[in-house]
């Protein structure tokens, strides 16, 4: 069943070039435009949506971060993200014109699925981001995207949440699509770019025995930080839930940015840090979050960049994991699977229950 892997993790985390194909399939029509089959929510409606909440707990709430980057720049519509569990408690504007986009890999979360019935109560649109066909969660929702990831065994999602991160940018570009608040060459563009990460997540696991290699060395950590900027950062908290889940061990994501503000005092001398690299852009981000790096090094950490190809990084880095080019927006796709393969092999080397951790179950059906 594991096909001679030890871990279901590790089989799903092998299993994502194709798992991002088949979420890529069919949705690229003959004349050039996407189409979301399944969506069941008219062009007129999407039309009228003046705002979207994503909603979604774990990794689902981090891909909706992602999301968040992607779909405010591509369709210029206002979203917020939310955890699940706190999104009702909090009497949230919402309106008929809302859209609330609620992802679950299982479609049976009940922190989800209790504040998706609330915002119908409140007559906004549901859209599910779902892994699982005909689970509760998208049986509920007015629309939904199926990932199409195949079945997720192991607790730790890896392949839910590639597949959702696919889900959200192909909802952002087709809402740009009807709304025409991007050229069709532009969206072109990015589903081209899209095509081509099943190939660049590969290019991924055929480095992991670096990152096994980097695992091993850290097997008495017990604490590690991880910092991002921009789509970077969900990504730097999906790499601290990692090893919080599966190795048990204290880790925390940072935006880069945040770190004068106090977490730097957490700096010591031997503390891993992984950095997750902006592409050299337009922006400064990448030169701002580089010097962040420099200070943290300059402080006794040992700084692991991931960094876009080509990108000088031994200047400011102990270790250096590079990163195929992808589109600002994009890079989560690939920066993600180094840290996917760091925390099951770190746990591996621990001696835990991978697919099994403690105290956790896959699917958390009470609130
Ligand atoms: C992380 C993890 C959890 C789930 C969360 C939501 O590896 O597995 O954080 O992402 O419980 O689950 P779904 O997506 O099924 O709603």
């Amino acid at each position: 069943k594991k096909d001679g892997y030890d871990w279901y993790m590790r089989k799903e985390i092998f299993e994502q070039p194709r798992a991002v194909a088949d979420a890529l399939l069919g949705r690229w029509s003959a004349e050039g435009q996407l189409q979301l089959d399944e969506l069941r929510l008219s062009e007129g409606e999407l039309r009228e949506i003046d705002k979207i909440v994503v909603i979604g707990c774990g990794t689902a709430n981090y891909s909706g971060l992602v999301a968040k980057y992607a779909i405010e720049h591509w369709t210029r519509i206002p979203c917020e993200v939310e955890l699940a569990h706190e999104f009702r408690y909090r009497d949230p504007i919402l309106t008929r014109n809302t859209l609330v986009v609620a992802i679950s890999q299982s479609g049976e979360t009940a922190d989800t699925l209790m504040a998706i019935r609330y915002a119908k109560l409140q007559k906004a649109k549901v859209l599910a981001i779902c892994n699982t066909n005909g689970s509760t969660i998208p049986r509920e929702s007015d629309a939904v995207i199926y990932t199409h990831a195949g079945p997720e065994i192991a607790v730790a999602s890896t392949k839910g949440f590639l597949t959702q991160l696919i889900a959200c940018y192909l909802l952002g570009l087709y809402l740009a699509q009807v709304r025409g608040t991007k050229f069709g060459d532009e969206i072109t563009a990015v589903v081209r770019e899209l095509e081509l990460v099943p190939a660049k997540v590969q290019q991924q696991l055929d480095r992991c025995e670096e990152i096994y290699a980097l695992a091993r060395e850290h097997a008495d950590t017990r604490s590690v930080l991880f910092l991002g900027r921009h789509a970077g950062f969900p990504v730097a908290l999906e790499g601290a839930l990692k090893l919080k889940e599966l190795a048990y061990i204290h880790a925390e994501g940072f935006a880069a940015g945040e770190l004068k503000h106090g977490p730097i005092a957490l700096i010591e001398e031997g503390l891993p840090v992984f950095c997750v690299m902006p592409p050299k852009g337009r922006d400064q981000l990448h030169d701002k979050m580089a010097s962040a790096v420099q200070e943290v090094r300059a402080r006794g950490a040992r700084t692991i960049a991931l960094v876009e190809e080509g990108d000088d990084a031994a200047s400011y880095a102990d270790t250096v994991i590079p990163l195929p080019k992808v589109p600002t927006l994009l890079q989560p796709l690939v920066a993600v699977v180094p840290l996917q393969l760091f925390a099951c092999e770190l746990a591996t080397v621990m001696g835990h229950d991978v697919d099994q951790p403690r105290n956790l179950a896959k699917s958390v059906t009470v609130e």
